[in-house]
């Protein structure tokens, strides 16, 4: 259990649960905290799971978790996947490896979602299953 998972959310995911459910279904991100320990105990897994609205303190988690030798980082960006270039340089500036998830399929939404800085430096990319998309993530981590 030395080498823990990063979970790592970024801005509007502490409102999952009531944000557009339709989009993102009603699982709260406490519920997907939980889920993801379920999963995480059997596999021999830590987990420190987090959320922030900012994206530099998304920074700081990734060089944390490179500081840490964390295994790897599950990273759902939220709306900075589409836009920082700040994170994508981070994550080609660490060696753990980093697993792009999202809840929906950006690919299938609006123009601008078609752009992932993240996706561009992540090691994989798990989307479109809402809840279901961190735990398939963190399957994929545990072969890390
Ligand atoms: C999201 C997809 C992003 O486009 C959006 O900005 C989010 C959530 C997802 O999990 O589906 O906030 O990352």
């Amino acid at each position: 259990m030395t080498h823990p998972i990063f979970i790592l959310n970024g801005p509007n995911l502490n409102l999952l649960g009531s944000r557009e459910p339709d989009i993102y279904g009603r699982t709260t991100l406490t519920e997907i905290e939980a889920l993801c320990r379920d999963t995480a105990g059997p596999l021999k897994l830590s987990v420190d799971f987090r959320q922030t609205n900012h994206e530099g303190v998304l920074v700081d988690w990734l060089h944390e978790a490179d500081a840490l030798g964390a295994k790897a980082v599950l990273l759902n960006a939220a709306a900075y996947t589409h836009t920082s270039i700040a994170l994508l340089d981070a994550i080609k500036a660490i060696a753990v490896p980093v697993i792009e998830v999202h809840l929906s399929d950006p690919s299938m939404r609006e123009d601008f979602r078609h752009l992932s800085y993240v996706g561009m430096a992540a090691a994989l990319t798990v989307e479109g299953l809402g809840a279901q998309s961190y735990i398939n993530a963190l399957k994929h981590a545990a072969q890390m």
